[in-house]
Order: C-alpha cells, then structure tokens, then sequence
C-alpha cells in the first residue's frame, strides 16, 4: 500500500542527514515517487556509500554534498548548490541530529551545546539558506522536521536533545507564521522509537530496554522508517497544502508515563 507513483514528480527535496535511518527511508520513498533528492551530511563515505545503494536498490538517482549544518556559511552554499543543481528546491526535509545518552548531572557544557547546535541550530541554518528557493517552489514551499514526543514529556538522559528538539517544534511554529505569505509551509514529524535506526539499536536495544519499551506502546512494535517517510510525504505533498505550523505523530500511541 503506497501513494500514487506519481505523487511527488516534478518536486525537487533535500533531506538533512539523508544516508541512513529514517533520513534513508524518507528518501527512498521521496525518490519512488518521482521527486529528485539531495541529501547531505558531514560524512562523505556514507553520502557514496547510500547513493549507490539507492540507486542499486531502489533504482533512484540520489545526489550529495558534504555539509554540516552547524556551519550556517558553509550549509548556505552546500544548499544553494543542490538547489542549482536540482533546478529549484521545494522540499526541506530537516532530519540531520546528533544525539547520545548521558545522564544531565553529567552532562558537559560541551556535550550540551554540541546537541542544540546540530538539531537546533543547524535546523534554523537550513531554514534559512532554504528560503530563497522554498519562495519561489511553484506549489508552495515545504519545511518537514523530524522531532521527537520526547520534545513534550521530557527526555530524562538526553536532555540536550529533547530541549533541542522542544525548540525545533516551536521554530517550525515560528516560521509557519512568518512565511505563510511566501506559500512556504512548516511542520514536523514526531516518531516514537522506529526499529533499524540508531537511536533505538542505540538508546534501547542496546540499554537492554526493548521489552520494556514495548510494553508502552499499545500498537505492541517500534515503528518503521516507512511511516516516517509516509508521514513526510504527505506534509511535502499538494495533499497536505492547508496543514501549516502543526506536528505529525507517529508513534503507535506510545505512552511513556504511567
Ligand atoms: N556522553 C557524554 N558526553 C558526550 C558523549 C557521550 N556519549 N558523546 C559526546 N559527548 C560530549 C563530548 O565529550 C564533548 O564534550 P567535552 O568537550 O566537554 O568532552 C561534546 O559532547 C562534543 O563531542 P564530540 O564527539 O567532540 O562532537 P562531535 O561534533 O564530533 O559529535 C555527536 C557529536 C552528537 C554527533 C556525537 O556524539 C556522535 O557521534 N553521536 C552518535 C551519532 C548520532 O548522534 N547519531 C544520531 C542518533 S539520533
């Protein structure tokens, strides 16, 4: 069960630290329905290594470019290059995070600012470097973030991450706001934990934790980088055209509290 095939042709993307996990899956699926994608992150070796995988396997032309999104002037270029290169952009996918577990009390000011500077700041660098082109997408501009329902009940030992994320979700907010009357639409996606990515072989399964997690949400699995993707197809779509400045959740009504 997917979209029409056709749903996303004639859109031009770029997904923020595309190459794996639920950035992979959202390209995968972007691709599959006729979008032209870029994706970029810091580590050029996996950019090469998911291009050639997307093209293999799922038979999409994917094209790269090294960039961290922390760097504001060096993310400006790295985009206004892909947007010549797509011929236009009309999709931000702001996916790219950093993220580890520690507990706050231990916490460096390094290791705080390190997190709120990949997934805050170098959400709004993209924004911004993205605008130029988002104004003149034909069918309106999209911004899609990924977050996180840790932004709203807390993220006890990544608390770093669930500030940044917090922030993220009210950036969107903020900018769905202020560049309406540019078409642009902005929304984010929250999942809950979604089985192959890092954060849960990572944060869960590695913490021995994956019973327990389970057991909290009541559709009984982890989710997969596929309803991600369909979450973010829809928002990038010209079915989602009237949904502006709101989240998406995607969680199996997991329920982390009692
Ligand atoms: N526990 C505690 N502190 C940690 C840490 C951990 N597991 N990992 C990083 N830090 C701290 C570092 O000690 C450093 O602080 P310090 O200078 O006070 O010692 C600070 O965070 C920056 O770390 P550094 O590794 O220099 O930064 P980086 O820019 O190279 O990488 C991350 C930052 C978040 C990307 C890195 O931690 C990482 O590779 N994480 C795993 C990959 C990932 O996050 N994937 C996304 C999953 S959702």
């Amino acid at each position: 069960m997917s979209f029409a095939e056709n749903t996303m042709a004639g859109k031009t993307a770029l997904v923020t630290g595309g190459a794996t996990g639920i950035g992979a899956a959202i390209v995968r699926l972007l691709g599959k329905l006729g979008a032209r994608v870029a994706i970029t992150s810091r580590k050029e070796e996996n950019l090469k290594a998911a291009v050639q995988e997307f093209a293999e396997k799922d038979g999409i032309d994917v094209i790269y470019r090294v960039g961290d999104v922390r760097d504001a002037d060096g993310i400006k270029a790295v985009i206004a290059d892909i947007a010549t290169e797509l011929g236009g952009l009309d999709i931000l996918v702001c996916n790219a995070a950093g993220n580890f577990i520690c507990p706050t009390e231990e916490l460096s000011s390094n290791g705080w600012r390190t997190v709120i500077d990949i997934d805050l700041n170098g959400t709004f660098n993209c924004c911004q470097a993205a605008l130029p082109f988002l104004k003149k997408a034909t069918r309106g501009g999209r911004i899609v973030a990924i977050s996180t329902t840790h932004a709203d009940s807390g993220w006890p030992t990544a608390a770093h991450a669930g500030a940044a994320k917090a922030g993220i979700q009210n950036l969107m907010k903020s900018l769905s706001a202020e560049w309406g009357k540019y078409g642009v639409r902005a929304n984010w996606v929250s999942p809950g934990p979604i089985e192959g990515t890092e954060g849960v072989d990572r944060l869960i399964i590695a913490q021995g934790k994956a019973a327990e997690v389970l057991k909290r949400i009541p559709l009984g699995t982890f989710g997969q980088g596929e309803d991600i993707a369909n979450a973010v197809v829809f928002l990038s779509s010209d079915m989602g055209a009237y949904v502006s400045g709101t989240e998406l959740v995607v969680d199996g009504a997991a329920r982390w509290g009692t």
